[in-house]
């Protein structure tokens, strides 16, 4: 099977695979207050960390790596999406069009279509530093993704057996490129020990890329007849790997990512500390089942109700967001617990 098949394949599953609970969001609850003295016209979504300067915190997350014509299409249809909603976005692996420059018109396009926005370049953690470089110059990236996906690879027949000197490769990425490197999960989350040790060589913005949405185990079971069934249930809940990456112990720029669908639960996961949040698959559905007009109004419903519910809490910017107080219960207070974070 070709890569862009096997990367077609994984689009047709993630529609498949439908909405999923967003599992640990369910244990975080907001404090309402009754007066919160601010009026829906006082809140303000632009948000800026590190060297990004966002217009909303949402953004559209990387999806379809693989080329060729399908590619091509999705490509430019998220580009015009994110021009319209002044969202950012990330696009797939960018793999096959450093290897192949024919294919480099399927992520060239995004720059064409929205040649102002932020544009986030995207390699898996095999990537040496030389191809990293070439895919940022590919699309005038603002950032790159640099993603892991050990259970992606490990339920994958064709997949990678080998991932040692990871870290060492991110090293040298990070080292070389001029842009915000962020490293990112795929939906299997991140622990407090996965960023220290990112932090450790230099990395400050991780995507955590939780568990909850997305899920590629089960995409992979899928197409072989569920073998690693065990790995379907793996991986760290977005809500809970975003308070162990708050707890690490270098202060990093999260991002949170996995599972999110609605206004309530970016509010949740930006009060939990991320700075912004991914969303691709929840995306990817409605551009493929209903088209560019129907996302582009989801997402404007979505930034009212985020409106709405940051007016509720008195929070004028995402920082205010990011400042109330929560109350967390069940599980996630439980896992909390055991690993001694508070
Ligand atoms: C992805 N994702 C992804 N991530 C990445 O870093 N590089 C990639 O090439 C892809 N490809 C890809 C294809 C498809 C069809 C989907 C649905 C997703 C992972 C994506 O960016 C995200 O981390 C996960 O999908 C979890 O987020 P959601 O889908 O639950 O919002």
């Amino acid at each position: 099977m070709s890569r862009s098949e096997r990367k077609w394949d994984h689009i047709r599953f993630a529609l498949e695979n439908g909405e999923k609970h967003t599992i640990a969001f369910d244990d975080i609850k907001f404090i309402h207050q009754s007066l919160p003295n601010i009026s829906v016209s006082d809140v303000r979504l632009d948000h800026s960390f590190g060297e990004l300067s966002l217009s909303s915190p949402i953004f559209i997350n990387a999806m379809t790596g693989g080329g060729g014509e399908k590619t091509y299409q999705i490509n430019k249809q998220l580009a015009i999406v994110a021009r319209e909603a002044g969202l950012a976005m990330a696009v797939g692996s960018q793999m096959a069009a450093v290897k192949d420059r024919s294919e480099q018109f399927t992520f060239e396009v995004v720059r064409h279509e929205n040649p102002n926005g932020v544009i986030i370049a995207n390699l898996g953690s095999e990537a040496t530093a030389d191809q990293a470089k070439v895919a940022i110059e590919m699309i005038g990236a603002n950032a790159l993704q640099i993603h892991l996906n050990v259970i992606q690879e490990l339920t994958m027949p064709e997949g990678d057996r080998d991932f040692s000197n990871t870290l060492k490769r991110i090293e040298a990425i990070t080292k070389t490129v001029n842009i915000p490197v962020i490293v990112k999960e795929v939906g299997f989350g991140m622990s407090k020990e996965s960023v220290d040790a990112l932090s450790k060589v230099g990395v400050s913005f991780v995507d955590i890329g939780g568990f909850g949405g997305t899920n590629f185990a089960e995409i992979e079971n899928k197409r072989r007849r569920e073998s690693l069934s065990f790995f379907n249930q793996w991986g760290i809940p977005t809500a809970i790997s975003l308070i162990e990456a708050k707890a690490a112990l270098t202060e990093m720029f999260i991002i949170g990512s996995g599972g999110i669908t609605t206004a309530l639960d970016i509010a949740k996961g930006l009060a939990l500390g991320a700075n912004a949040i991914g969303i691709a698959g929840y995306f990817l559905r409605i551009l493929i089942e209903n088209g560019v007009d129907a996302l582009l109004e989801e997402i404007k419903t979505i930034h009212e109700e985020l409106s709405f519910i940051m007016t509720a809490l008195g929070a004028r910017t995402i920082a205010d967001l990011q400042k109330v107080p929560l109350i967390i219960s069940g599980e996630t207070y439980h896992w909390l617990q055991q690993r001694g974070i508070d």
